[in-house]
């Protein structure tokens, strides 16, 4: 038996070269060893758009379509949207019975979410129960590990302890604790040298045409002390060589380096090739995503929750068996 993965993005905005290269191309690695559930966690994505859902559908479907044209494969792995499966909500309301509260006003997410998403009225029920629907979502399906972000790694410690109080409770190890599986994330800020951030801008999405691509990496902030050509610039304190390290191949990053220390290059120039790297790079995905026609993705969407309720509905129905709700 094949060990169980899941994993979830939240569809605020379309997925970019971070969400790429720090989570879809490891879930796309994970599916060669572990039977994957990803998932489209739109309730998560309502705790803080909830004012303004605008778009957020058509985000899904968009991420749906992101995962598949990424490489993850719906004839090996479940993708779903989280809100066509409803024991994503019956499962977070039990655990939301026995996470005391002080486990999640403690959460270091939460502080810090309602710092960055400032302007937002996230003193919510809603969102102070954030992790324990992300608890929800991975014991529902009896994960044994969750590839996940540093960031993410509070949010992965109270799951356990949320399952290790069922377990404990209920006298019975019906969950297996899960692990973290860390993406070593390569560093990649967005345009403007900050965090790479929906609410920002900032960033290439996977879903950005070749034109808008060469626009934005225009845009790219590069080494501020190099003002002239003759100036010699500092790949390594440069945002755009941080692109080059991850993007391009080792022959291209030494020349690329080289030129620029030399000041063989400008940096319009060297941007230039940067965004035909990332083009090319981006081109397979480009071009799968836009293979996939609307119905097609609509398709494995059905198809991915009714294979998710499977496994889920028969969780529930141990979990109320446990806690002696009437079946
Ligand atoms: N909180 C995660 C994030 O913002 C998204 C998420 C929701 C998730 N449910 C999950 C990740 C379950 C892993 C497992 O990135
Ligand atoms: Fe950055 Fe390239 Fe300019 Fe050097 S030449 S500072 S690597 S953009």
């Amino acid at each position: 038996m094949k060990k169980r993965i899941l994993s979830g993005m939240r569809p605020t905005g379309r997925l970019h070269l971070g969400h790429l290269v720090g989570a879809l191309s490891n879930w796309v690695k994970l599916q060669e060893s572990y039977h994957c559930f990803y998932m489209v966690a739109d309730w998560h994505a309502l705790m803080s758009e909830y004012e303004n859902p605008k778009g957020m559908a058509e985000n899904s479907y968009e991420a749906a379509r992101d995962f598949i044209a990424a490489g993850v494969d719906p004839e090996r792995s479940v993708i779903f949207i989280q809100s066509h499966v409803p024991e994503h909500l019956e499962l977070a309301m039990v655990f939301s019975d026995l996470t005391p509260l002080s486990w999640v006003e403690r959460c270091p997410t939460y502080k810090e979410q309602l710092r960055e998403l400032k302007g937002r009225e996230l003193t919510t029920y809603g969102f102070l129960g954030y992790p324990v629907l992300q608890a929800a979502d991975i014991a529902l399906y009896k994960a044994d590990s969750v590839p996940v972000g540093i960031d993410q790694l509070p949010h992965l410690e109270l799951t356990r302890e949320i399952i290790r109080r069922f377990n404990s409770l209920y006298n019975k190890k019906l969950f297996p604790e899960p692990e973290p599986i860390l993406t070593k994330t390569p560093k990649l800020l967005g345009l403007d040298n900050k965090k790479m951030s929906k609410s920002l801008g900032n960033f290439i999405a996977l879903s950005d045409s070749p034109e808008t691509i060469e626009k934005k990496v225009s845009q790219l902030i590069t080494d501020t002390k190099r003002i002239y050509l003759k100036d010699k610039g500092h790949p390594d304190t440069c945002n755009a060589f941080s692109y080059y390290a991850i993007f391009a191949d080792e022959k291209m990053r030494n020349e690329v380096r080289n030129w620029c220390e030399g000041a063989a290059i400008g940096c319009t120039e060297c941007k230039k090739r940067l965004a035909k790297i990332l083009i090319d790079y981006l081109a397979p995905i480009r071009e799968r995503r836009a293979k996939l026609s609307d119905s097609v993705i609509e398709d494995i969407l059905r198809t991915g929750a009714k294979k998710a309720r499977e496994t889920a509905s028969q969780t529930m129905d141990e979990v109320k068996r446990l806690v002696n709700l009437a079946v």
